[in-house]
């Protein structure tokens, strides 16, 4: 397996409409579009012909039309028009490398290579009971593994989200489960005493979390109601999605399955902003920008054992985009 043949979000669902939509995915610049039928189609985003860029074209008939000479190209890339020889039919050859894609919590997901290979689980879409909303995107100079490690590690909360989900009074990480599982690793009683946990927090409490690799870019975190609370039950979660554009830079989207029904779209996406640009800076500025698989390149504590674990889990997995 290698990255190519996972599948990755790309782009916001909703952003790919009627006009074609540039994207970056492992260093390749494709072109997204929607046909008739309402299905987004990806492609090289560089014509066949004589190399422009299809993304500066439109959508014509049904079909990606070319700036530059104007032809056009169907579902599936195949060319079924040469304006400037209109009675000339194309052969199957004169096409554009077209790749598989699919949508999922709202978002569009694209493999450069066929595999089969699974959409990463996150487990809260199918519980209508939640509501669902996605944030992003964030254009991020970090790695995906360290984007994907920094969501993973609640040592930093007291210092970098100080007064929100941390403090520095309480910094201690009580000892927590880390197990492998099908798709990743897992690590279950992860506590900690947070002073604004969520929007409606008026006071500090404990919360646990688990923390779920499903794919080597998606983690997904879950909250476990206290017991006795009216919440209980109830798993509300967090899925964190990375589109690795470059081994240094990162495309990123947070969905929200939440059971909060009074909050707007816009305050729980300012909430998760709030939180996410802490954590910015310090993830743009770690360095190596990749992500070191060597334990002997950085160093650890007892707490980091699900960064461990983590790593352990890309190396398994023969990833080599945004590790060193
Ligand atoms: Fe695309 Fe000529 S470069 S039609
Ligand atoms: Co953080």
């Amino acid at each position: 397996m290698t990255e190519r043949t996972l599948w990755h979000p790309v782009a916001q669902s909703s952003e790919v409409v009627t006009a074609p939509l540039p994207v970056q995915l492992l260093e390749q610049s494709l072109v997204l579009w929607r046909n008739a039928e309402g299905q987004v189609q990806s492609f090289v985003d560089r014509c066949p012909h004589r190399g422009a860029r299809l993304s500066l074209g439109r959508v014509e008939n049904g079909s990606l039309e070319c700036p530059y000479h104007g032809w056009q190209f169907t579902s599936g890339g195949q060319c079924v028009k040469v304006p400037a020889v209109p009675d000339f039919v194309p052969p199957p050859s004169q096409c554009v490398k077209s790749f598989e894609v699919q949508e999922a919590y709202g978002l569009v997901w694209v493999r450069l290579e066929p595999s089969d290979s699974q959409l990463p689980v996150f487990a809260a879409e199918a519980d209508s009971y939640l509501r669902k909303v996605n944030c992003g995107h964030y254009d991020v100079a970090a790695s995906a593994p360290r984007i994907i490690e920094n969501f993973l590690d609640m040592s930093h909360f007291g210092f970098v989200h100080e007064g929100w989900l941390g403090s520095r009074d309480a910094t201690a990480i009580a000892t927590y489960q880390v197990e492998k599982t099908d798709m990743g690793v897992i690590a279950t009683g992860c506590k900690a005493v947070q002073p604004q946990s969520n929007l409606h927090s008026t006071q500090a409490a404990e919360v646990e979390y688990t923390y779920e690799v499903t794919a080597p870019y998606t983690a997904v975190l879950t909250k476990i109601p206290e017991e006795g609370t009216s919440k209980q039950g109830w798993r509300e979660q967090i899925g964190l999605f990375i589109c690795p554009i470059t081994p240094e830079t990162s495309r990123v989207w947070f969905r929200l399955a939440v059971a909060d029904f009074e909050s707007t779209d816009e305050q729980l996406k300012t909430f998760q902003h709030t939180i996410f640009v802490q954590d910015q800076p310090v993830l743009e500025s770690q360095l190596p920008k990749a992500l070191p698989l060597d334990p002997r390149a950085e160093m650890h504590s007892a707490a980091d054992r699900m960064s461990s674990a983590y790593r352990r889990f890309l190396k398994s997995q023969n990833i080599t985009f945004g590790v060193c």
